[in-house]
Order: structure tokens, then C-alpha cells, then sequence
């Protein structure tokens, strides 16, 4: 039988958690504050975003997204950047990507202060990770946080196992490639130039794909042995417009060890982790 790594029964577990240290913060007047800047209307920004808000709300922390349009001005937004930077009630910020196109260049990762940079953007959360030097006061990138989380409670070690994420974005593919080469996994990070992408999948214990493409992984990236894992990143949207992965989940389900679904697989996971950031970010504050 095909293990389903849900996130339903983690994030069940780890909410109760959030909720009770946010009891805590609160009966010492803090409340986890989080700041989310969208910019535009990009419609699946919005759903993430709200969902982000939920969340927060749900286990007691406060979320406000400052929604700014398409067009808005850099100075206006690099304002209301250093604004938030500066506002000593706000514990985090993330700026949702995308930007659109004229603001996209001023986001060289340090637009946000470090001690508020829940998504773990900023260079000294990418260096303290590239470094293995992660501590405390450092934030690790909310999906592949998630993705690390979700092997973990599964009780699956990365542990000198072969790895191919398809993908190289700075927010998934990059920052999880390095975090599972600190967990000893090693670690073949594929993209759109890459020859041949099924012989390196083959001969992977673990394929993770954050590309972005509906069932682009078929049985044919696949040993046959039904003896991988495969961790679907994608956020698709199928020919009938529901949300689907990179994976032809129905295909590859009985040929797999474990698959995550999409829905309820990364998605929530991801949610979980900015909220774990956001709470760290509380506590640090908090401790200065
Ligand atoms: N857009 C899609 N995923 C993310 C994320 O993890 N962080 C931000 N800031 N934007 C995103």
C-alpha cells in the first residue's frame, strides 16, 4: 500500500502547539504580529495570502496584508517597506511574490530587516543555511521548512539518500537542495536545461518537484520498483480548474513508496512553517 503523507494529522498536531505558545506570548501581552505586502491581484496570491492570514488568526497571532496596486510607485512601495521595517508592533513581514515587473528588481532579499525575514530570504538566513550555522535567530524558507517537517513526522530519514528536486527557484529548489545536503542527502537539483531529467529521477530514493507543470511527472521518471518517495510541490490548475500538482498522481499513486498529495500535501505545510516563523521571530523580539 501507497503511504499518503497528508498534512491533515501535522498540522492538527503542530496547530495545538502553535495555539498554546500563543497562549503563553499572550498571557505576557504579546501577540505574534505578521505583515504581509501584496502587491496587485494576482488571483492565486490572493488565496495564499488569505489563507496565510487565517491561519494566523486561527492560532492566535495577527496577520494584516497590506494590499498595494499593480502599479504603485517604487518609492511608495519601498516606503511602505521601511515602514513596516521600523514599526517595533510588527514581528515579521514577507513581501508575496510575485512582484510585478518594475518592482521585481528591488527585491534583493534584504528589503526586509533580517529579524522580521519570516520567508528566510534575507543573505544571512540564505548564508547561515548554505553554511550550515542555523540558529534561532536565523529563518529557514517556509516550503522547503515544510517539506523537511512533513519527511520528519512521516519518520522518513533523508539520511544518505539520493535526491532529485526538479525546480530551481530561489524559494523552493535552491533552499531546499541545501537543507537536505545538511541533513547528509545527496542531492542532484534538476531545471529546464537539464538532459534527461527521468535517468537522474530513476535512480533517486526521493523525487521532489517544484516546477509548476500539470502531470509532468508520469511513471516514466520513475525505477519501477515502487521503492521512491515523491514530493509534489506544485500549484497547478487542471483543465477542469482544480488544484492539482506536478504529478500524474493517479498514474504514479500504486508505483510509488509514498507520495504527497496536492491538495493537502506541501501547500499546508508551508503555512505551517511561516507560522513557526513567525513565532520564533515573536519570541526573539521578545528576548532582546
Ligand atoms: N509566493 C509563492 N510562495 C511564496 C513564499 O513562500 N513566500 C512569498 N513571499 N511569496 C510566495
Amino acid at each position: 500500500m501507497t503511504l499518503i503523507l497528508s498534512s491533515a494529522p501535522i498540522k492538527k498536531k503542530i496547530s495545538k502547539e502553535l495555539k498554546a505558545e500563543c497562549k503563553v506570548l499572550a498571557s505576557k501581552g504579546i501577540i505574534p504580529y505578521l505583515k504581509v505586502i501584496l502587491v496587485g491581484s494576482n488571483p492565486a496570491s490572493i488565496i495564499y495570502t488569505n489563507n496565510k492570514k487565517i491561519y494566523c488568526e486561527k492560532i492566535g497571532a495577527r496577520c494584516d496584508i497590506v494590499r498595494l496596486d499593480e502599479n504603485v510607485d517604487s518609492s511608495v512601495f519601498l516606503t511602505t517597506v521601511k515602514q513596516i521595517n521600523e514599526d517595533l508592533a510588527v514581528d515579521g513581514c514577507i513581501i508575496q511574490l510575485p512582484l510585478p515587473k518594475h518592482l521585481a528588481h528591488l527585491n534583493d532579499g534584504k528589503l526586509i530587516n533580517q529579524s522580521k525575514d519570516v520567508d528566510g530570504f534575507h543573505p544571512e538566513n540564505i548564508y547561515a543555511l548554505l553554511s550550515n550555522q542555523l540558529s534561532d535567530k536565523h529563518f529557514i524558507s517556509c516550503t522547503p521548512k515544510g517539506i523537511v517537517t512533513l519527511l520528519q513526522e512521516y519518520q522518513i530519514s533523508v539520511y544518505k539518500k539520493r535526491v532529485a528536486i526538479i525546480g530551481r527557484s530561489m524559494i523552493v529548489g535552491k533552499p531546499l537542495a541545501f537543507l537536505l545536503t545538511n541533513l547528509n542527502a545527496t542531492v542532484t537539483l534538476c531545471h529546464s536545461q537539464t538532459p534527461n531529467i527521468s535517468d537522474i529521477t530513476k535512480n533517486c530514493d526521493i523525487i521532489v518537484s517544484a516546477v509548476g507543470v500539470a502531470n509532468l511527472i508520469d511513471k516514466t521518471f520513475l525505477s519501477g520498483e515502487k521503492n521512491q518517495i515523491i514530493i509534489d510541490v506544485g500549484m497547478n490548475t487542471d483543465t477542469y480548474g482544480q488544484l492539482c500538482g506536478d504529478v500524474d498522481f493517479e498514474e504514479v499513486q500504486n508505483q510509488v513508496l509514498a507520495i504527497s498529495p496536492v491538495p493537502g500535501g506541501v501547500g499546508p505545510m508551508t503555512i505551517i512553517s511561516l507560522a513557526q516563523n513567525l513565532l520564533q521571530a515573536s519570541k526573539n523580539r521578545v528576548s532582546l
